[in-house]
């Protein structure tokens, strides 16, 4: 669905972009595993502000293909964020039922700023408004592995990002 090239130019737009917006301040970007890692990794190389790292991870599929909506914090920060620019790193805006949780706890530890920078947005699947100010790419609503996400802890090296056939999952 998308290339590797696709990928890495528009991750270097947003690094861009998302360090204009921060000229002047250090960004900690907070990545929710396991998803996002790659995409951080790439991201903050392309990022020209300081930037500071840390990483959370909520329950999510598991090996199903359809969002629980149970959110239950398995990792939580190391740094405390209170007065930081936080921005959180997604890999995929579906529902949006996981980062709205995510977002309302993060929120009452009084960041200076909190933001959300995805790389895939499936539009219109969000059952939950969600404010978020960076998006990579808006996708249909398929279930795409690769660069981070998974299909049962599969694909997730892939440099591009592809559609799972439903037959690897459907009996
Ligand atoms: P949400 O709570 O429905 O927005 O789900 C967000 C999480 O579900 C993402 O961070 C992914 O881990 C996972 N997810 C949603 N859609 C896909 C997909 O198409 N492929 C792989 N993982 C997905």
């Amino acid at each position: 669905m998308i290339s590797d090239e696709q990928i890495q130019a528009r991750v270097r737009e947003l690094g861009a972009q998302i360090s204009a917006d921060y000229e002047g301040k250090t960004v900690l970007l907070v990545a929710v595993l396991r998803g996002a890692a790659i995409f951080l990794a790439d991201l903050s190389r392309a990022m020209t502000v300081p930037v500071e790292l840390d990483f959370m991870a909520v329950s999510s599929y598991g090996s199903s293909t359809k969002s629980s909506g149970v959110v239950r914090i398995l990792k939580d920060l190391d740094e405390q964020i209170e007065g930081r620019h936080v921005l959180v790193v997604e890999d995929i805006l579906d529902t949006g039922l996981t980062l709205k949780y995510l977002l309302k706890n993060l929120a009452s530890r009084k960041p200076a700023s909190l933001e959300v920078v995805t790389l895939l947005n499936k539009e219109g699947k969000q059952r939950v408004p969600i404010s978020c100010k960076y998006s990579g790419f808006s996708v249909p609503d398929e279930f795409v592995v690769g660069y981070g996400l998974d299909f049962a802890e599969r694909y997730r090296n892939l440099p591009y990002i592809g559609v799972l056939r439903p037959s690897a999952y459907q009996d």
